[in-house]
This record gives structure tokens, sequence and C-alpha cells, in this order.
């Protein structure tokens, strides 16, 4: 059977990829530090722990496996932090994924599957967004996407390498089992904290701007269910295992909701009041991003099941309610 390299396996996106990955018969291995993931998030699943910048590590676990991808989702994720701390992120979502592809190009691993996002579009002009859309982080976390894309290009030339870059748009929603789903801490993700405020009558969601040009004049985002996503890394993987040319995807709904939407929608699933309070616009947040998904759908066969808000967030309360997340 097929193995697996999942770094970064054990955050919230990994954990339910490697799931996708056991049901489609291939063999995860998770390779996750634990700085923001958690071993109950991969049990009975092999984890090693170790740092994507640890050579030595890696250069073991490629001599003693036999692994044909690597999948790649260790990365610092906030992007406010990487404002205030921008070597960080260049630091973890560069400097280390480089020592990872040297790790690679030494075992003669070259297929790699890269969580993008869609901050490597920056404030985009046309929305839903296609790929073809001009590159422009605006945050230092976005750009060490956009790097990195950039390098998995320039490997293809030089190595050999094949990628498939996912960019992911705002990822939600939890497995339906309920066992396990979104546990960053801190939190910074809409979903999770408008449903904080569900479960705690003492924590409001704060509203960061309600005068964007949009229908309520609140951001408008792209929420796609982690399962939807977990299930585009395998078809990601079947495109590379038959042989598949790198490419770029993006990963949406293809329908964006307001975060007053959000805030309804969790009103409506766990029919509790949910205290909310107006703060100033953040900046570098765009007024709508949604995703043209169109390619995924053509070349990978890709389509979200989860297309309604309310079943998202339905998920996403089953978990929060489980009282596995612990903190905020
Ligand atoms: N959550 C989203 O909405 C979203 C959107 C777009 C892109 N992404 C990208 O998807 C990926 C996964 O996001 P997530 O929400 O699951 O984050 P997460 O924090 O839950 O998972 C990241 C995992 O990587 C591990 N990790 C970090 N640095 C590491 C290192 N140097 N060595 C080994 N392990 C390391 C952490 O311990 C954690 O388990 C990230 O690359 C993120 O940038 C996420």
């Amino acid at each position: 059977m097929t193995e697996v390299l999942v770094t970064g396996g054990a955050g919230y996106i990994g954990s339910h990829v490697v799931r996708a990955l056991a049901a489609g018969n291939f063999v995860p291995i998770v390779y996750d530090n634990l700085e923001g993931g958690f071993r109950e998030a991969v049990a009975g699943f092999e984890l090693i722990e170790g740092d994507i910048g640890d050579y030595a590590k890696l250069a073991r676990v490629f001599e003693e496996r036999d692994i044909r991808c690597v999948m790649n989702f260790a990365s610092h994720i906030a992007v406010g932090e990487s404002v205030a701390d921008p070597l960080k992120y260049y630091d973890n979502n560069v400097g280390r994924t480089i020592v990872l592809f040297r790790a690679m190009k030494d075992a003669g691993v070259r297929d790699f599957i890269f969580s993008s996002s869609a901050a490597v579009y920056g404030d985009p002009d046309v929305v839903p967004i296609p790929e073809e859309s001009p590159l422009c982080p605006a945050s230092p976390y976005g750009r060490t996407k956009y790097f990195i894309e950039e390098m998995l290009r320039d490997l293809g030339i030089s190595d050999g390498f094949r990628s498939v870059s996912l960019r992911y748009f705002n990822a939600a929603g939890a497995d339906p089992t309920g066992d396990i789903g979104e546990r960053h801490s801190p939190e910074t993700h809409l979903i999770p904290l408008v449903l904080r405020a569900a479960i705690d009558p003492g924590y409001a969601i704060t509203v960061f701007g309600r005068d964007y040009d949009t229908p309520d004049g609140t951001c408008v985002r792209d929420y796609i269910h982690v399962n939807d996503l977990a299930d585009a890394h395998v078809r990601a993987l079947l495109r590379l295992l038959a042989g598949g040319a790198s490419a770029v995807y993006n990963l949406g709904n293809g329908s964006g909701f307001s975060v007053l939407e959000v805030i309804e929608a969790a009103r409506r699933v766990s029919g509790r009041a949910i205290g909310a309070v107006d703060g100033p616009r953040r900046s570098g947040d765009p007024a709508r991003l949604v995703a043209s998904s169109r390619r995924a759908n053509e070349e990978l066969g890709w389509a979200p099941v989860y297309t309604d808000l309310d079943g998202i967030v339905e998920t996403a309360w089953r978990w929060e309610r489980s009282g596995k997340r612990k903190a905020y």
C-alpha cells in the first residue's frame, strides 16, 4: 500500500486528511512537532514526533520507509501574528520547508502536495477568484505561501518535483463523528469563535468592520468544509500517482457568507443567543474572498459536498460541544 508522509498531520486539516487517506487505502504516516497539533487527533495512526526543519530525522524516515508523496500542512497560520513577527513565519513556513525539500530531493521523493491559501491573492479585483488572478499577498503569512509555490515551480524544472498546490479558502466544520475538529490555540477563526459565544454567555464575538462594500457591510468569506478539503487531497494524490503534471487549484465552496450570516447560522444551529460587539476593520482584510473552484472541478472531478452553511456549522457545533477542544 502507498505510504504518504503527512507533515503537520496532527493539526486541524491534516488530521481530517489522514482519515481520508486511510479510507482511500493509503498509509498515512504523520510527522508533526505537536506545537499546534494533538496526538489524540491522529489516534490509531502512526505518528512520528519531529520538526520539518530536522534534516537528519526526515532523512531517516525517508530511508526507513517507502514514502511515495509528501503532503505538507506544517505551518504557522495566524495572519495577524505574521505581521507582528514575520521572521517566525519566514523561518517555519519557508526556511523549514526548504529543509523538507532538501531531504525529499536527497531521498528521491519528488511528489508534493502543498497547503497553500487564498491569502496569496491579497485583495483581488475579480470575485469569484480564478487561479489566474494576480498573486499579491497582503501579509507575511500570504507571502510564505506564495514563495513556496514559486519554489515548487523552480524545483519542478531543476529536480523533477511534481506538486499540487491547493489554495484553501476558509477551512471550516469538523468530521461529522465529532471526534476531531478545529482546535487552534489561540483560535482566530470565525466559526469556532462564534460557537464559543454560543457556549459561553460571558464571551461575545467581535465583528471587525460593518462598513465594507458588501450587502450587510461585514466581510464575506468562502467557507469550505474540512472533509471536502480532505477529499481534494486524495484526488490530488491520485493525479500525481497517475503521472499528472504539477498544478494549482483553488478550493472553495463558491458561495460567500458574511460575518453576520455566519452568526445567524450559528444561532439557528445552536438554538442559543450569541453575543456580538462591533470592532474596527482589521488592516489587510479584503471585503470579499470567494473562490472559483472550476479548475478543481474539471481536472480533479472535485466538488464540495457541504454547500450549505448551516450544514457546515452543524458539524462544527457537534465538535465544539464534545468538550475535546479544551482551550481557545
Ligand atoms: N485553517 C484554514 O482555514 C487554512 C486556510 C488556508 C490554508 N491553510 C493552511 O493549511 C495548513 C493546515 O492548517 P490548520 O488549520 O490545520 O493548522 P494547524 O495549526 O491545526 O496544523 C498545523 C500543524 O503543523 C504542525 N507544525 C507546525 N510547524 C511545524 C514544524 N516546523 N514541524 C512539524 N510540524 C509543524 C503543528 O503542530 C500542527 O499540527 C497550514 O499550512 C495552513 O497555512 C489553512
